[in-house]
């Protein structure tokens, strides 16, 4: 039975991408790169690229996240050197007016020829909002609630001629919004761990990404999205993201990950561990405080890491496609542009053999 799963790129938005470790790969956010990993990811078969949105940094020897590229502008950046990869860019509703929001997406939409898709953020990272004092009172107890009302203008104005509307957030006196985007309805993503994200992602989504620190994890949290979907009557595409450690072999995976290990940057681990805990958001779910109790998994901002050879993460793939039901997994690695390319040389031609992905190459066919 063939799968065809939807393999997609965590770009490198920050500086040194996921790893907290004065052992791994350093680099900065450059445009350069992000256009080589996604020309790199499409010449290899991943149907598309995800740029999230970040605003602020967590300190440490190597500065992890201070610097990081907006979203919206870099996909734009990239969106005519990669002919074929959807585009999901990230927006905070927090950050940004509605009626703003729906031009630019619509701009981009027509810039990408109708590959964007939209990740909204429903701001649980309050430090990032909070120093631009955009993270009003209480607004851990709203934020959805907000994001609703938010993403309901835009989408009316992608599809009606005007729009009234006298809300509790908002007030709309005959907006209009021309061009509407080139795809009648542009898909919207959320990524969240939380029942009242997925709630959001049945309600308004066509796609619910996630993170989990197991594949048992990743894939109750998938069947629990569409559970809460089917619902409401409706169907959703999961995703998960995995960050990929890979050598020769698992043995040599192995040595690369204790060499991260051993160079793990405490201060920034510990500052990334307060800060987050300090939100309300993130200390209610126990994810975190997993993450950072955990040995293994602690190095790594987001993500499962998987540390193998090719065999064993085709393996990986395969249960979360063929026994969890998920749709598509995106990757991170830690140098990009030589995992993408290890990947579609050792691995690709796994996943196409076992059926997974599409015989074709997506080079070969254009
Ligand atoms: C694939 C993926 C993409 C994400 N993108 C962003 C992002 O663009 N900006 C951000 O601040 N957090 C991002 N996050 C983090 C989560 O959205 C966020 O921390 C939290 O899980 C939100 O869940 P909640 O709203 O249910 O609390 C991402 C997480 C994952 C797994």
């Amino acid at each position: 039975m063939s799968h065809n799963v939807d393999l997609g790129v965590f770009l490198p938005v920050t500086n040194n991408g996921w790893i907290i470790s004065k052992n791994s790969p350093q680099f900065l956010p450059t445009f350069d790169l992000i256009r080589d990993v996604c020309q790199r990811a499409e010449a290899i078969g991943f149907s598309y690229a995800f740029s999230m949105g970040k605003w602020r940094g967590f300190g440490g020897n190597v500065e992890f996240w201070k610097y990081s590229v907006e979203s919206m502008i870099l996909m734009a950046g990239v969106a005519n050197l990669v002919p074929r990869l959807r585009l999901i860019a990230s927006v905070a509703p927090a950050l940004i007016n509605p009626g703003v929001f729906a031009k630019m997406a619509s701009t981009l939409d027509d810039v990408s020829g109708g590959r964007l898709g939209i990740n909204i953020v429903s701001a649980a990272n309050e430090l990032e909002y909070s120093q631009m004092g955009l993270y009003p009172k209480n607004f851990e107890d709203y934020r959805y609630e907000y994001t609703e009302e938010w993403l309901t203008l835009v989408k009316r104005l992608w599809s009606e001629p005007s729009v009234t509307h006298q809300g509790k957030y908002f007030t709309f006196d005959d907006c209009q919004s021309f061009p509407q985007p080139v795809q009648r309805a542009i898909p919207i993503v959320c990524a969240t761990s939380s029942d009242r994200g997925f709630q959001f992602i049945a309600d308004h989504c066509t796609d619910g990404f996630f993170g989990g620190t197991t594949l048992e994890s990743k894939i109750g949290r998938s069947r629990r999205i569409k559970e809460v979907a089917a619902a409401q009557g409706r169907t959703v595409k999961t995703h998960t993201l995995i960050m990929l450690i890979q050598g020769d072999d698992d043995a040599d995976a192995q040595r690369i990950m204790d060499h991260y290990l051993a160079g793990a940057d405490e201060d920034a681990i510990s500052s990334i561990y307060q800060k987050r805990s300090g939100t309300k958001a993130e200390s209610r779910t126990s994810i975190l405080r997993d993450r950072f109790e955990n040995d293994r998994t602690r190095i790594f901002y987001g993500g499962l890491p998987v540390v193998a050879g090719p065999e064993r993460a085709a393996d990986m793939i395969e249960k979360l496609v063929v026994d969890g039901g998920l749709d598509g997994v995106m990757f991170t690695f830690p140098d990009f542009m030589r995992g993408l390319e290890r990947f579609g040389n050792s691995v690709m031609p796994l996943l196409r053999k076992r059926g997974l992905v599409p015989m074709t190459r997506a080079t070969d066919a254009g």
